[in-house]
């Protein structure tokens, strides 16, 4: 399975969002972090903006939903017209009816586990989603430190993906570098999230390439 990269835009400069869009055309899709100061700690962007955004982006929007009550509030961005839509396991009532909801939008559902969170329970659901999202930082904010305990995690979840021969994406977030895609890809993941190391880089357009490449290897 060939590596994506999703650059994360909480790293972008958000009074130039779309020259920050424009600056990762040659990523897979471009990942955008959707926080409502109650499920974590941070407040980001809603809806409005992120309709503005699959407007204006050239590559598909890969939204990522930080926030309280998704049931309510998830289908919305998929009729935005967000490629995918991912929102988190610990905050969802009923995560298999909005799962199938977003599909019947037409786009890919996800599910998202925080670090502390086992995917043991979620195993037999894995057919309901097209993307199971391991966190691998506390969700919340850029720029923190890979938490190496999550990679057995991505492992038992490739793993189980496998045995039912599925196509399940495996999407890994938080603290993906140059210095830890490889062990994360080693581990069973095939897309990667990255926002300060894309953004903070010389060159956006060459650390794409090098993340891609990392992985793939
Ligand atoms: C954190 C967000 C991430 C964040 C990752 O809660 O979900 O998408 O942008 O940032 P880095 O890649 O800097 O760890
Ligand atoms: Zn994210």
């Amino acid at each position: 399975m060939a590596a994506l990269i999703n650059p994360s835009i909480l790293s972008a400069d958000f009074a130039n969002l779309e020259r920050d869009l424009a600056a990762i055309g040659t990523a897979d899709y471009a990942h955008v972090d959707v926080m409502d100061n109650h499920f974590v700690p941070n407040l980001t962007l809603g809806l409005p903006l992120v309709s503005r955004l699959v407007e204006v982006s050239p590559i598909p929007i890969d939204v990522h939903l930080m926030i309280e009550d998704p049931d309510r509030w998830a289908p919305g961005f998929a009729e935005a017209g967000a490629a995918s839509v991912t929102f988190h396991a610990e905050a969802a009532r009923a995560p298999v009816r909005l799962a199938r909801e977003l599909r019947r939008l037409g786009a890919r559902a996800g599910l998202a586990l925080k670090p502390a969170t086992p995917v043991e329970p979620f195993l037999d659901l894995l057919s309901e989603i097209d993307m199971l999202l391991v966190m691998t930082v506390e969700p919340g904010f850029g720029g923190q430190s890979f938490i190496e305990g999550t990679l057995p995690k991505i492992r038992r979840a490739r793993a189980a993906i496998s045995e039912a021969g599925l196509d399940v994406w495996v999407q890994v977030d938080g603290g993906v570098s140059r210095s830890t895609i490889e062990r994360i890809a080693d581990a069973g993941a095939n897309v990667f999230v990255a926002g300060s190391a894309v953004y903070g880089a010389a060159s956006i357009p060459a650390e794409i390439d090098t993340l891609r490449a990392l992985a793939n290897a």
